[in-house]
């Protein structure tokens, strides 16, 4: 048996005359750029995140940018960011011209933890990451955001659907980002994102940015990009998208099932925790850390027996060549660091089934038993 980390086809032969047809029809009407697919998905998905506004750009690396850009923050300004995150999320900041200043994260949540953060003078915003699907602490984000006045700008590139006590992710700060990414809880068949706000002036500032600094043809006011969401893509998100609230309750029973198989390793290995705040995690990722053996190790045993496990992410952003010039070496942030060394994403997507579920636990198992006996 092979399981692997996600399975987009068996997503598509599950749609496949939705998808084709929508596809078909944009080919038909050869309406591929800023038409009214994409305005329909626009308004389809700011309903579903429950903001006023989305506006979708070309990834979400551009949704992040923009959004940073969008609310004045550049050179001079530093933007709080958890150190355990993808690359992007950081990259967005650089982009910007601001500064990346990390915090080390929560061991029960995976997300940023505040209460390490040194915020100065020019500390402008905060970037939460709502990690793997699981909330970030937007009660504790939202206070700090206020006592120092800064913009919080949500990284919801994994948390398509989650909810946390204050609300659904995507709409709890100044401005958000998402990223359709083919193998996100929402995917295009190529890149896309979005930024979903609830002020009309980061809107309009974004809509005019990502296409050449533009809202009448030809007629440029600022110096912008072409960061545009594609006609097709559109169409397949606007599809993808009356499916994602069930595609999400499959990934939450997918994970139910993995903790009746693995509760009696707690010894062994720590599973995800839904912590306190957390109304909804969307699990798109399912991560586990291992605590006494070899990770690596276990990794490439579940990889042999046909597990197409995976590390997110196995090198922390002050660690990574690029970010050198933070000049925080290691042991800077511990609880990243140590988790780094022992985190496993095992597969998880929608279509999984239970005896799926139970052969990546046995693989597991073996692993952890394999591991000790070396
Ligand atoms: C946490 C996080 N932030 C940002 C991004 C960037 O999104 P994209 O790949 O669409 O540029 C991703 C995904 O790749 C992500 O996982």
């Amino acid at each position: 048996m092979r399981v692997p980390l996600v399975d987009l086809q068996s997503q598509y032969r599950a749609i496949r005359d939705e998808i084709d047809q929508a596809i078909q029809s944009t080919l038909d009407s050869s309406a591929f750029i800023l038409s009214d697919e994409v305005e329909a998905f626009e308004s389809e998905f700011a309903q579903f995140v429950g903001t006023k506004y989305c506006v979708s750009v070309g990834s979400g690396s551009d949704a992040l940018f923009l959004a940073l850009e969008a609310m004045g923050i550049g050179h001079g300004d530093e933007v709080l960011l958890p150190a355990n995150t993808f690359i992007a999320s950081a990259l967005a900041i650089t982009r910007a011209g601001a500064r990346v200043k990390l915090t080390d994260i929560d061991p029960e949540s995976f997300n940023l933890d505040l209460g390490s953060a040194s915020i100065s003078e020019n500390t402008k915003a905060v970037m939460p990451v709502h990690l793997y699907g699981q909330p970030a602490d937007m009660t504790a984000v939202k206070a700090i955001a206020q006592q120092h006045r800064l913009k919080v700008v949500e990284d919801a590139a994994q948390a398509h659907g989650s909810i946390h006590r204050e609300g659904p992710c995507g709409g709890l700060g100044d401005v958000s980002g998402f990223s359709f990414y083919p193998g996100k809880n929402l995917g295009a068949y190529g890149d896309g994102g979005a930024v979903c706000t609830n002020d009309a002036a980061i809107s309009d500032r974004i809509r005019t940015q990502r296409n050449w600094g533009s809202q009448r043809k030809y007629f440029h006011e600022t110096k912008g990009y072409n960061c545009r969401l594609d006609g097709i893509q559109a169409a397949v998100l606007r599809v993808k998208l009356r499916h994602l609230a069930s595609w999400n309750e499959a990934r939450i029973r997918v994970a139910s099932w993995y903790r009746e198989e693995l509760d009696d390793l707690q010894h062994e290995l720590k599973l995800p925790s839904e912590v306190e705040g957390t109304v909804r995690h969307v699990y798109h990722l399912y991560v586990v850390q291992i605590l006494h053996h070899s990770r690596d190790a276990v990794l490439e045993s579940l990889n042999a027996s046909g597990v197409g496990a995976g590390i997110h992410y196995p090198r922390p952003i002050h660690l990574q060549q690029a970010y050198q010039d933070l000049g925080c070496g290691v042991g800077s942030f511990p609880v990243t660091e140590s988790l780094a060394s022992r985190i496993i994403s095992l597969p998880l997507f929608p279509e999984m089934d239970r005896e799926s579920v139970a052969y990546v636990s046995a693989k597991l198992r073996d692993a952890l038993q394999i591991d000790r006996r070396t």
